[in-house]
């Protein structure tokens, strides 16, 4: 069994140790990166400085509720609008593992920056199991090269640390829970963000389609599992296909691309199976989506695929 309090204690405890000058780390907002930051936080205070950058795939209203959110914590924080870079790293790239790492290098180049500026000597990582195990190593494949791992280049020589190396996203949430951090219920965002969830080109354009798709699937499963229609999954996005297909608006022909609804049920993301939404939510979300979105979306798929051998996100 996971004892949460002796876990927190002990983790500030060798924080404390561990870290002596000024610490830096990526602050997404989400459960990992989150409960690390209030770990560190709480062994170092001020030496912490937690970085956001808004890299312009972010979902919809989520920056900003970042930047609320750290003021509350009341973390020492820099907030980054680098989404104009992001877009323009990105142009005419369609391969979703250069995507993956030139997204993954964009942020090394806005780390490093500040970096240098604060005088940073640790880098702190909110890398838990399942990232470096689907990262691969001498003993597994490379499956997906989840941008949280890796840091900042070694010649920077920033010392690393993960106080969360050794756990599972249940425990995190656990350790989330009892710091009572808000976010503990939050599901996982993929650090590439909205990028991943457009097949081929991540054009601003594209973004605005997939991140109102997803602000739709996200209120419509929230209110279904409020009213209890539904068990919550633990994800549950939109996926914008790069494929057109004919429908008819009115009385004319429509050609128009194809959102995909992805939610799944897992423990730990490294199996899972497809959420089993009732079909008069799956019918909520496809009309709204293609109301919302009238001239560009005309057809709404539901993707019935397990992991494995799928994997949660399309790319
Ligand atoms: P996949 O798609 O590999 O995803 O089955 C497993 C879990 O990891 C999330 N994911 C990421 N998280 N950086 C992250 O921090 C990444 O680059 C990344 N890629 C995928 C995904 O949303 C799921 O929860």
């Amino acid at each position: 069994m996971f004892k949460v309090k002796k876990f927190i204690d002990e983790t500030i405890d060798s924080l404390k140790k561990q870290v002596s000058g000024m610490a830096l780390i990526a602050f997404s907002g989400g459960v990992d990166s989150t409960v690390c930051a209030a770990l560190v936080n709480k062994a170092v205070g001020e030496k912490l400085i937690a970085v956001h950058v808004d890299t312009g795939y972010m979902r919809k209203n989520e920056s900003e509720n970042v930047k609320k959110f750290m003021k509350k914590m009341g973390l020492n924080f820099r907030f980054i609008n680098a989404s104009k870079d992001f877009y323009k790293e990105l142009k005419n790239v369609e391969e979703p593992e250069r995507k993956r790492k030139i997204i993954g290098e964009k942020f090394i180049r806005v780390f490093e920056k500040v970096a240098k500026e604060e005088k940073i000597e640790y880098l702190v990582q909110g890398t838990i199991a399942p990232d470096w195990i689907e990262s691969g190593d001498s003993l597994r494949d490379n499956i997906k090269s989840h941008h949280n791992v890796g840091g900042l280049p070694e010649y920077m020589k920033l010392k690393l640390v993960e106080p969360l190396r050794d756990l599972y996203k249940d425990e995190v949430r656990k350790v989330a829970r009892a710091l009572k951090l808000e976010v503990a219920e939050k599901q996982p965002f993929p650090g590439p963000g909205l990028a991943v969830r457009i097949i081929g080109e991540a054009t601003p354009e594209r973004v605005d389609i997939v991140r109102e798709a997803c602000f739709i699937v996200e209120d419509e499963i929230e209110k279904a599992v409020q009213k209890g229609k539904m068990e919550m999954p633990w994800q549950y996005f939109a996926v914008l296909l790069p494929i057109k297909s004919v429908g008819v608006q009115g009385d004319r022909r429509a050609y128009g691309y194809v959102i995909s609804i992805r939610a799944v049920q897992s423990v730990d993301a490294m199996t899972c199976a497809y959420s089993k939404i009732p079909h008069d939510i799956l019918d909520k979300i496809s009309t709204r989506i293609t109301i919302a979105m009238i001239d560009k979306i005309n057809r709404v798929v539901y993707d019935v695929t397990n992991k494995p051998p799928g994997t949660v996100e399309w790319e």
